[in-house]
C-alpha cells in the first residue's frame, strides 16, 4: 500500500517551491505506472484524518505485504499512526517530498523513522519510485 498523509491532497498547489508542481494524481498515476512495471500490485489511499490512515493500515494486516508512507504533518508526533504500523508488522518505507532536516526545527523529529526500514527525505515525487523499487526487492527478499 501506498499512503499519503494530510494536505497531500493538495499537491501542486500547496507550496510548490517545497513540494514540487506536480499534483497526486500525476503522482499517484506514476506510482501506478511504476508499480505496472515492476510487476507487483499497489493500492494507494489519502487522507487527512489519522484515524482513517490508521483504519486503512488495520485492515490491510492480510491484504499487503508492505507499507510505503508519506504520513506528512503526522511524521513529526503521530504516535497512534506509528503503534498501526507496528501492529500490522509489514515493512515500512518512509517516503517525504522535501528534505524535512533542512527545514524547521519541528520537522527533524520523526516518530515513524526508527520503526521504518529506512526513509527517503528530499529526493520529490521520485521518492516514491525508488521507494517502490526498494519495497518489491524487500518483499522477494532479494534485499532487506
Ligand atoms: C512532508 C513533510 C512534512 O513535514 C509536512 O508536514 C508535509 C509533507 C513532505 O513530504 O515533505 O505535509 O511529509
Amino acid at each position: 500500500m501506498v499512503l499519503h498523509g494530510p494536505n497531500l491532497n493538495m499537491l501542486g498547489t500547496r507550496e510548490p517551491e517545497v513540494y514540487g508542481h506536480k499534483n497526486l494524481q500525476q503522482i499517484n498515476k506514476e506510482i501506478k505506472e511504476k508499480a505496472e512495471e515492476l510487476n507487483i500490485a499497489v493500492d494507494i489511499f489519502q487522507s487527512n484524518l489519522e484515524g482513517e490512515l490508521i483504519n486503512f493500515i488495520q485492515d490491510g494486516i492480510d491484504k499487503y505485504q508492505g507499507i510505503i508512507i508519506n504520513p506528512a504533518g503526522l511524521t513529526h508526533y503521530s504516535i497512534a499512526l506509528r503503534d498501526a504500523l507496528v501492529a500490522v508488522k509489514l515493512p515500512v518505507i518512509e517516503v517525504h517530498l522535501s528534505n524535512i532536516y533542512k527545514r524547521e526545527d519541528f520537522r527533524h523529529k520523526s516518530v515513524v523513522a526508527p520503526i521504518a526500514i529506512g526513509q527517503i527525505s528530499g529526493l520529490g515525487y521520485e521518492g516514491y519510485m525508488f521507494a517502490i523499487a526498494k519495497m518489491k526487492m524487500i518483499i522477494k527478499k532479494e534485499s532487506f
